[in-house]
Order: C-alpha cells, then sequence, then structure tokens
C-alpha cells in the first residue's frame, strides 16, 4: 500500500495541534484507527444492532453469526486452532485478571507467579491480587531478559508464569517460545500479555504453545473496549467461571447453577458486539498492508530515530536490545520527562511520558519515567525528523 493511501486512511494525521502539524508518536498508548474501521463500528450500529446470543429472531441471528465469524476471523489471525480458544473481553487487563482471578481459586497461600522486570502493572497487580508472590526474572543492561536467572526462579511453589510478548517501554521482544519451553520442562503453565506484539509481528500461538494469550483491539487499529484472551482448550476448560450473569450458563436454579463452556462460560451480559464487529476491518487492514511493509517501515522509522537521537547530547536511550520493536524510551539530562513531553506538546509531538504502567521497571532502571515514542506504519520519516528536531530544541531550552 502507497504511503499516500494509508495516510488518507487516518483522517485524524490532518489534524493541527497547537499550530503544527500532528506527529502522532503514542501508538503504543493507543493506535489510530483508518477508515475501513470506522465504517464497520458504524456499519454494526446502523444496521446490526441487535442482542447476540439471546434472539431467535433474524436481526439477532444475523449479529450472532457476525460476531461469532468475528471470532473465527481474530482465531485464524494469532493462528489458533478452533474460534472457541478466543474469549472476548474488554481489553489486555481484564484478560489477564479473567486468568488471574480464576486459575488461583484452588492455590495454596504460598503461590508463586513468575514475572519479568519490564511487566506492565497489568500483569503485575493481578497475581497480587490473586494472593501471589512474584518471582522476577532481571534484565540484562539493554534491557533484554537474563535468561541465565529463569530457571533458577522455578520452586515447588511456582503456579504460572506470566510475560510480556514486548515491552511497551523498552520495546524488547522476548523470547517466549523459549520462555514456554522452560515453563512446560516445569509443569508450569504460561501467559504471554501480546498487547504490544500482535500489530507488529505475526504471532502464532501454536508454535509460541503458550497457554494463555492476551491483547487488546484498541492498539492494533481496531476499536475500544475489546480485548481477546486465547487459551489452549485444555487451558480454558480447567478455568472456573469469572463472573458470573446472562449466556454464560447452561442451566440456572436457586440451589445450583451449570456452566457453558469457553468461550461463552466467559462472556457473562451483553458483549461489546458492535465493536467486536468491527475486528475483522482490525484484522483485515493490517493483511492489506502485510508483514513485510509494517516490519520493515516500523524498523526504518526507529532506526532513523535511534540515530538522530543518539546525536544530540543530553539525551540516553533507554532499552537497546537487538531485534527490538519499533518503541524507543529515552530521557533528557536536566529535565523531567514531564516536561520534555509539554515541550513537545507544543511542537505537534505526541509522545508518552512518565512510568507507562511499569514503576518496578523504572525502580530496576534507577530513573523515574522516560519519553517514549512508538512508531506505526502511517508515520513518516519526515515525522520522524519533526520529532528528532524537537527534542533537539527542548534539550537546548532545557540546558
Ligand atoms: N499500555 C499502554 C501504554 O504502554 C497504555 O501506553
Amino acid at each position: 500500500m502507497e504511503i499516500n493511501t494509508i495516510l488518507s486512511d487516518f483522517p485524524i494525521l490532518r489534524r493541527e495541534v497547537n499550530g503544527h502539524r500532528l506527529v502522532y508518536l503514542d501508538n503504543a498508548a493507543t493506535s489510530l484507527t483508518p477508515e475501513p474501521v470506522v465504517a464497520a463500528i458504524a456499519d454494526a450500529y446502523r444496521n446490526h444492532k441487535s442482542n447476540v446470543h439471546r434472539g431467535i429472531h433474524t436481526l439477532s441471528q444475523e449479529t450472532t453469526t457476525l460476531m461469532e465469524r468475528s471470532r473465527e476471523c481474530v482465531a485464524r489471525f494469532i493462528g489458533a486452532a478452533s474460534s472457541s480458544s478466543i474469549v472476548f473481553t474488554r481489553g489486555t487487563t481484564e484478560a489477564i485478571n479473567l486468568v488471574a482471578a480464576t486459575i488461583s481459586r484452588n492455590w495454596d497461600a504460598d503461590a508463586e507467579v513468575i514475572v519479568t522486570a519490564m511487566e506492565h502493572h497489568s500483569n503485575i497487580v493481578p497475581w497480587q491480587l490473586a494472593g501471589a508472590k512474584l518471582r522476577v526474572i532481571p534484565l540484562m543492561p539493554d534491557g533484554s531478559l537474563d535468561m541465565a536467572a529463569v530457571e533458577g526462579l522455578f520452586s515447588t511453589r511456582t503456579r504460572l508464569m506470566a510475560v510480556a510478548h514486548v515491552s511497551n517501554v523498552l520495546g524488547t521482544v522476548n523470547p517466549v517460545a523459549q520462555l514456554v519451553a522452560i515453563a512446560h520442562r516445569h509443569g508450569v503453565p504460561i501467559l504471554v500479555d501480546g498487547a504490544q506484539a500482535v500489530a507488529h509481528m505475526p504471532v502464532d500461538v501454536q508454535a509460541i504453545d503458550c497457554d494463555y494469550y492476551a491483547f487488546s483491539a484498541h492498539k492494533m487499529y481496531g476499536p475500544t473496549g475489546v480485548g481477546v484472551l486465547y487459551g489452549k482448550p485444555e487451558a480454558l476448560a480447567q478455568l472456573p467461571p469469572y463472573q458470573g450473569g446472562g449466556e454464560m450458563v447452561d442451566k440456572v436454579t436457586f440451589e445450583h447453577t451449570t456452566f457453558e463452556d469457553a468461550p461463552l462460560r466467559f462472556e457473562a451480559g451483553t458483549p461489546n458486539f458492535v465493536d467486536i464487529l468491527a475486528m475483522p476491518a482490525a484484522i483485515g487492514y493490517i493483511e492489506g498492508l502485510g508483514w513485510d511493509t509494517i516490519s520493515a517501515t516500523e524498523h526504518a522509522l526507529l532506526q532513523r530515530a535511534v540515530a538522530g537521537l543518539s546525536a544530540i547530547e543530553g539525551v540516553r536511550l533507554i532499552g537497546t536490545a537487538p531485534g527490538k520493536d519499533a518503541v524507543l524510551s529515552f530521557v533528557v539530562e536536566g529535565g523531567s520527562s514531564y516536561d520534555v513531553g509539554l515541550l513537545l506538546d507544543r511542537l505537534g509531538i505526541a509522545v508518552r511520558t512518565g512510568h507507562h504502567c511499569a514503576q518496578p521497571l523504572m525502580e530496576a532502571l534507577g530513573i523515574t519515567g522516560t519519553v517514549r515514542a512508538s512508531f506505526a506504519p502511517y508515520n513518516t520519516m519526515e515525522d520522524v525528523d519533526a520529532f528528532v528536531a524537537a527534542v533537539s530544541k527542548v534539550v537546548r531550552m532545557l540546558s
């Protein structure tokens, strides 16, 4: 796809911010939404607003069929063997909370979960709420995992491993298949947080062989309020229900209730079916761009940004692991990330600043926050040049 075609799919990029052309580099927080996805959402509201899995009338049957098609599309997209492995949630956070709240019901008070030092709070706090003690895989100076430390973290108390596929701060791409193999050798199931991966690289959950994989639609050009929990059939079957309500049940009496199988067992209440109906449009958009284009574009942008920032005195890059994804964190001597972010915003550059919901990582790195630029295929070399020039200007202002 030509860059001009891609740009025309994102009218928001024509906006001016503070008198400057918008340079949107906050894609790790949320990606922008292309016209075909907006059209799919509008079409669902216009033509398919009828509750799913409940009605015998034609409209409801039709919408149910479309929702199940979305489930099949998601399953195909991540290489799942069956659509019954796909549970729709509100987002990655809810998907992880679902697993944590249910799998932990039979855990002892001394249960342990192995995580990495780079986890987002959403892959830390749910396990703490579930009563687990966390054992942490430390990092190497470049922001990759210290793989030599992994084996030593297992004990008879280990109940699960939960790791990010890609760090939202460092851009490190973790060797998840290798971690899965290690966890399984210890008889421990593993959950992979794929929030920062699915829009940037092909993901095959069967090749990774993880037990659970979680991600969000809004970071992959899709709608907000839709997440996915993939689970192997046997991994989902062992989870008790999460929330109770309509459609997750088989038979209800005042004395006793029996439940549906996965995925409906975990989808109590009316799902966000309107947005779920737009998932195939988001996946179609990614597939239309193609993984080669996505990867080549994002890595070229990253490379140019790394070269540009490295040449600015007073800027230190955080996270330099080989093969990293297009997420670029940095700190500026003499300026807080908050100040730098505010000044960049005045110049029309949208970045995220602060701890990025990864306070333990900040502590491990000995910093309080970073400025983070994260790239998508609709970004251009002009965006990178504007960003580097703006950082250079801000550094001069702060020195
Ligand atoms: N998890 C998102 C981020 O890293 C919100 O910005």
